[in-house]
């Protein structure tokens, strides 16, 4: 077994340097936050408000196929939940994802508020990947500081601390919605909020309540009481309520920092009393707040970060962030230059899943240098993560191999690189037939193939030799397990009923 010589890894090097910086997988305009390693603190740990925050690769085809429900999410959960993403392909991101314990992706994790500021909880949101789960998991979690009154306490509550505004919520409901408790957080220690039910009559009568929900802010003092006309959203009753005090923000404000973006800082804070604008703001995704203390005390997984934790974390007077020197060795596949070892690695009865590159006699050239570059990246990749992932391998044009193979799989030219997928085990083979070799489509392709998605065709006899054909027919009948998948799989329900559930 070779590995890929220096003649590659010269060419090999520029190709991958291009892939180093991910692009994330969500965009400015998309409702989903996107935040780094940096921003966790301070948006997220040190925040009122309940966050949900998906680790995620741009790569893997569980992220790519979330995307849109969480989306969607984000967009139900705007003013009420933080929605956010950390792209952990993302050198900057990758000690944070391992701190906080990430071994798969996606992972999403819901994070509350905590009894200690700054502190908070942290869980592992298993549910379902749709919209709809998500957003009644996140709804959920939200700490409840609305008062529940009757007839009876009503007085009780109105007399305490009775300078202070209150508003109350008349209610049909038994249960305090989101939005209102998230009404009580951004006015807490401003307005107490209660809520109250239709059915004591009492109190319905002494406010005029005719029909619910209704809304009434007492400014407090001997200010007459104040009814809301409009809708019971979110941001409409923020506004209503600011007439008596200005909202709480929901998390500390962006430092500000010296560097162009701080015109985007500045915008940020202003707006950052309202949380719903505050969320829009993320587009400054602001650095200045180190993630020191990102390792929450909740997070029970054990860390298994693959650099040391806290690398490349920002000092808070660094004007720039650290960034963690590029390795000196380029990742390799190893090279299978005999027909023996091509068939004791793929092309026996027993062998599992391959990814086999058929390299051709130029090896000099672009595609092959592309091709090694690509299918070694996605491999260390999966290697940091601790995945299992299946061996790829090089096979130059000198293994003897190579025009059996060619001619078996009706190939082609031999003047070019084809990427295959073979398990002989199985008796199957997939055939890559992406444009061009970069990182993105490979991946996409060896995504599929860990999904057993895509089309399998029928691997040859003649490839196993003569004296394994009786063996993997019995093989094959014996072997009834489904090809494993590494990645755990939930399907995502139906997201039609994604409406918004922040009716009071
Ligand atoms: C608030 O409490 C004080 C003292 O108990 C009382 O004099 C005043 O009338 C109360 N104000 C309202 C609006 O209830
Ligand atoms: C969070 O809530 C508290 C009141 O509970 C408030 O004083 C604070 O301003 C809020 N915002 C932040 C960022 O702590």
């Amino acid at each position: 077994m070779v590995h890929t010589t220096a003649l590659f890894a010269a060419t090999a090097s520029l190709l991958l340097s291009n892939t180093v910086q991910a692009e994330g997988l969500y965009t400015k305009n998309s409702g989903v936050l996107q935040i780094t390693g940096m921003d966790y603190d301070r948006v997220i740990a040190k925040s009122n408000y309940t966050s949900i925050v998906e680790f995620y690769a741009p790569w893997c085809g569980h992220c790519r196929n979330l995307k849109p429900a969480y989306e969607a999410a984000a967009k139900s959960l705007a003013g009420i939940a933080k929605v956010a993403a950390v792209n952990c392909d993302d050198e900057m991101n990758k000690p944070f994802c391992g701190q906080m314990g990430v071994q798969g992706f996606p992972t999403l994790k819901i994070v509350r508020p905590g009894k200690e500021r700054g502190k908070p909880t942290v869980e592992d949101y298993q549910g379902q990947r749709a919209a709809k789960a998500i957003v009644e998991a996140v709804k959920d979690k939200i700490p409840n500081t609305v008062k529940r009154v009757t007839d009876k306490t009503l007085d009780e509550w109105l007399q305490e601390k009775n300078e202070t505004a209150k508003a109350i919520l008349f209610s049909d409901k038994g249960l305090t919605s989101a939005t209102l408790r998230t009404l009580a957080i951004d006015f807490a220690g401003l307005i107490s909020v209660a809520q109250i039910r239709n059915k004591e009559t009492a109190a319905m009568e002494t406010f005029g309540v005719e029909k619910v929900p209704t809304l009434i802010l007492l400014p407090g003092g001997t200010k007459d009481p104040i009814n809301y006309e409009g809708e019971m959203k979110k941001e409409a009753m923020v506004e209503f309520l600011s007439q008596v005090a200005t909202p709480n923000p929901d998390c500390p404000p962006a430092k500000p920092k010296k560097s162009k973006a701080s015109k985007e800082d500045k915008k940020a804070s202003k707006s950052s009393s309202k949380f719903s604008k505050a969320s829009a703001s993320h587009k400054s995704a602001d650095a200045s707040s180190a993630a020191a203390s990102a390792k929450s005390e909740t997070v029970d997984e054990p860390v298994k970060a693959a650099e040391s934790p806290g690398a490349n974390l920002k000092d808070e007077d660094a004007p720039e962030p650290i960034i963690i020197p590029q390795e000196e060795t380029k990742p390799t596949i190893p090279l299978l230059a005999e027909s023996s070892e091509l068939q004791s690695s793929c092309l026996n009865v027993k062998s599992k899943i391959c990814i086999v590159a058929l390299l051709p006699k130029d090896d000099t050239s672009e595609a092959t240098a592309s091709a090694l570059a690509s299918l070694a990246s996605i491999h260390k990749k999966h290697d940091a993560q601790g995945s299992h992932l299946f061996p790829f391998f090089g096979i130059p044009a000198s293994n003897p191999l190579v025009p059996l193979i060619l001619a078996e799989l009706k190939l082609g030219s031999e003047e070019e690189v084809h990427l295959i997928a073979t398990n002989a085990k199985r008796g199957w083979w997939k055939k890559y037939s992406g444009q061009g070799f970069g990182t993105v489509e490979i991946e996409q392709w060896v995504d599929a193939i860990r999904m057993g998605e895509g089309k399998k065709e029928k691997l040859p006899d003649s490839l196993l030799g003569e004296e394994k054909k009786a063996e993997v027919k019995e093989e094959n009948v014996a072997d009834q397990q489904p090809i494993k998948i590494e990645v755990e799989e939930i399907p995502d329900e139906d997201e039609k009923s994604q409406h918004d559930h922040n009716e009071l």
